[in-house]
């Protein structure tokens, strides 16, 4: 494989194989891009995966061109296939995408002829953001098999629950969605148990994956409103009492305190929210290492 698309695609062994990279690369990271092109190309606002990739190239050695749809011809009315194929005859080594339509970075892989990593297409898949959620889940258990994950929220519209259902099962770990019925949906094709009722379910979680409401992609059509939200399924204080002493919380970012999550645990000893951003950087090190040395 040289594009990296969803962590579907990647076998567990592989999966074992980047994480255990990462772990190395964050002690060393060496120069195992240096001299290598990478262009990102963000169509979507993003903070922690942007400047990640960004950091993990300078770590490695690379040289990084950023693509700006806002000052680039997409505002001329270039199509997506046009700028991809542009930007593939530039010369880049690897191209980084983030978009909203689903299926765009292999469209991008295939128009440019470069190796693609998805950095977040639509409500699909986000596999970096899920390596970055099992190498913080695996430094702080030591082992998966077992784990018991809370996925709070938005799991309908959210490519990071995806992530996590199509990895974190093969594992060892069991997952449960909590949320309203129209966030945790009967037609998703995963095995999962499903519930509405988060205080019951709270003190059996090792981990609570909290997730933000997308509503940029219909998330709030399914509840009244943020305090509403907040009251029923949000991680406050008193709910968080009845969390095992030593379960974890944990948030792909960004987070909107006071609606998901109480602010006062996002600060908590409790919250792992840090280090998946820190994590976040290690794999996609050892991502791009991987794709530009013809590892994956
Ligand atoms: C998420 C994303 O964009 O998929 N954030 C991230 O990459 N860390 C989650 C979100 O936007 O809610």
């Amino acid at each position: 494989m040289t594009s990296l698309i969803s962590i579907a695609d990647l076998a567990t062994s592989q999966i074992e194989g980047l994480l255990d990279l990462a772990s190395q690369l964050k002690q060393e990271p060496g120069d195992r891009a240096a001299g290598r092109l990478i262009v990102p190309m963000f169509f979507e606002p993003s903070t922690r995966t942007r400047m990640s990739f960004d950091i993990a190239s300078a770590r490695l050695g690379a040289n990084v061109i950023e693509f700006d749809p806002e000052t680039s011809s997409a505002v001329k009315g270039e199509s997506l296939r046009d700028t991809a194929q542009t930007v593939g005859a530039l010369g880049p080594d690897l191209i980084i995408i983030r978009h909203p339509r689903a299926g765009a970075p292999e469209a991008v892989a295939r128009w440019s002829g470069r190796p693609v990593i998805n950095g977040g297409d639509g409500r699909r898949a986000h596999p970096t953001q899920t390596l970055a959620d099992l190498l913080t889940m695996r430094a702080h258990f030591g082992d998966l098999n077992g784990l018991r994950v809370g996925i709070v929220g938005d799991i309908a519209n959210s490519r990071v629950a995806r992530g996590l259902l199509d990895s974190l099962p093969r594992f060892g770990a069991e997952i449960t969605g909590i949320g309203p019925p129209g966030f945790v949906p009967r037609d998703l094709p995963w095995d999962m148990a499903r519930t509405t009722d988060l205080d019951s379910k709270l003190g059996e979680l090792d981990v609570v994956y909290l997730l933000r409401v997308q509503k940029e992609r219909g998330g709030a059509l399914a509840y009244p409103s943020d305090a509403e939200y907040h009251t029923r399924f949000g991680l406050s204080e008193e709910r968080s009492q009845l969390m095992k002493p030593d379960c974890v919380v944990m948030h792909p970012g960004p987070i909107n305190r006071g609606v998901e999550i109480a602010g006062s645990l996002v600060d908590s000893e409790r919250s792992l929210i840090l280090d998946q951003v820190s994590a976040g950087v290690h794999v996609r090190m050892a991502v791009i290492a991987s794709i530009v040395e013809g590892l994956l």
